[in-house]
């Protein structure tokens, strides 16, 4: 059996169901590539405070980079009884260069090294799913721009509302993950702050220079406090909260398009490649790939739950407790990460019906557009909105459409109506009418449109590789 990082202490071997129990090599060896990253510039901090010779210094260098080099070339030797990915590095270097790696850990503890190999991984891995909201948002965008000019009714309580551009509905969820796309750089931002030099808790005894440590790993800024930092895990959370948020924005996009490729509405149809069919009955296409991202979120947001129980009655310092943040965090990306994949393939091929969007964006729902053309033949609007409801009830008892109603028909209800209440009163004079930036109004739309693109465009240019 090795040797444990921790044996001095102890005169036996601890039993397989304690130690196996906190074994967490299965799950942060993904954090392999921040732990060297980590230690190679630990190691060239020792060495400029004079704890490391340039002899050792460099066999330490020589060594870790072997090992990422096998690492990257052979995820898969990444692999041993170690406790956990640290464990495994220290063991890998001394296997190599003796005595030397025997000295890496001066001054360090697994504490801090957990806490900025994290703080790596989210800085590197955050830009990623910002690469999967950015397809997402430009399906969105692409199928805004096919929509053209074609109108659907928007939805309050889930009852026809006013009509409103397709485009302008597609562009409803494009913002809302830009929103995402910013709230991730904002956790990226937390995870921007070196814990080296913490030591355990009280701080390291060795006159490392954190600030060229901090530079050196790409951090802006050293924690402030040492026992804070070893046990602060606010980034994890604030991470959780990104993602499940995101998550909570597809879920809902995958309700709409569940409900708008139904027979029911039948707005869009939903490409065969993105449905499946019944094993029983054979006239159906499912939307199982939109009903997954539904079901997924949740689990994205328990893990911000279960992250914050987690955290919720630590005493002061590192508690091993903390080890529980690593696999929801992992999950959550890699559920954001799919979930992400499988909406913009499936926005991306979607085909629209216009023509049924247009038919369901007429009639009733344009009473709010007779009331305020009465509004500007003067009359007041809670007056108007009385007129409207009689035209409406006495439309509905006839099952007939306001597009039906003769002009002699029109004045009977007001005197106010004349001729030009027929071109004034359609899907297409009612989206006109918005008058504001953020509205249906086709100009406005186009105009946002163009700002979605040229935001994708800027980001696309600095695009990670
Ligand atoms: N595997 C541990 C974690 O994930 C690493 C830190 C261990 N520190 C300790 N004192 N046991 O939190």
């Amino acid at each position: 059996m090795s040797q444990h990082l921790w044996s001095g202490r102890f005169d036996a071997a601890p039993d397989p169901a304690a130690f196996d129990f906190g074994i967490s090599f299965s799950f942060d060896r993904r954090l392999f590539e921040d732990d060297v990253t980590g230690s190679l510039a630990w190691a060239e901090a020792l060495a400029a405070a004079g704890v490391l010779d340039a002899k050792d210094a460099a066999a330490i260098r020589e060594g870790l980079t072997e090992i990422l080099e096998q690492g990257r070339r052979d995820p898969a030797w990444v692999n041993g009884p170690d406790e956990d990915i640290h464990s495994f590095v220290e063991r890998q270097l001394v296997a190599r260069i003796g005595d030397a790696g025997r000295r890496l850990h001066t001054g360090r503890s697994r504490n801090e090294q957990v806490s900025v190999d994290l703080r790596l991984y989210l800085r590197r891995r955050i830009p990623l799913l910002q690469a999967g909201l950015r397809s997402a948002i430009a399906a969105f965008v692409d199928q805004a721009e096919r929509a053209g000019d074609a109108l659907m009714p928007s939805y309050t309580h889930l009852r026809r509302a006013m009509p409103v551009l397709v485009s302008h509905y597609l562009l409803s969820h494009a913002v809302a993950l830009k929103r995402d796309h910013e709230r991730l750089e904002q956790a990226r931002e937390e995870a921007n702050a070196m814990p080296l030099g913490s030591g355990a808790i009280a701080g390291t005894g060795y006159a490392v220079d954190t600030a060229a440590l901090a530079a050196r790993l790409g951090f802006d800024k050293v924690v402030p406090n040492s026992m804070d930092a070893s046990s602060d895990r606010d980034f994890a959370a604030t991470f959780l909260y990104a993602t499940s948020l995101a998550m909570v924005h597809l879920s809902r996009i995958a309700e709409d398009f569940i409900l708008f490729t139904s027979e029911e509405f039948g707005f869009f149809e939903l490409a065969d490649v993105s449905a499946t069919g019944s094993s029983m009955m054979p006239q159906k296409k499912n939307p199982d790939p939109l009903e997954l991202v539904r079901g997924k979120t949740g689990r994205a947001i328990g893990h911000l739950t279960g992250l914050l129980v987690t955290m919720k009655g630590l005493p002061t310092g590192y508690n091993k407790d903390l080890q529980e943040d690593k696999e929801p965090l992992f999950d959550a990306e890699d559920t954001l990460a799919l979930s992400l994949a499988a909406v913009a393939a499936v926005i991306g091929k979607l085909s629209l019906h216009d023509q049924r969007t247009g038919r369901a964006a007429s009639g009733l729902l344009l009473a709010t557009d007779v009331a305020d053309y009465l509004v500007s033949k003067g009359m007041p609007f809670r007056q108007a909105h009385e007129v409207v409801g009689a035209m409406v009830r006495q439309l509905l008892a006839d099952g007939r459409d306001i597009e039906a109603l003769s002009l002699e028909e029109w004045q009977a209800f007001s005197p106010l109506f004349a001729a030009d209440v027929k071109g004034r009163v359609t899907a297409a004079a009612s989206v006109r009418a918005r008058r504001t930036p953020q509205s249906t109004h086709p100009e406005a739309v186009i105009a946002r449109l163009a700002d979605l693109r040229a935001w994708l465009d800027r980001h696309t240019v600095d695009e990670p590789s």
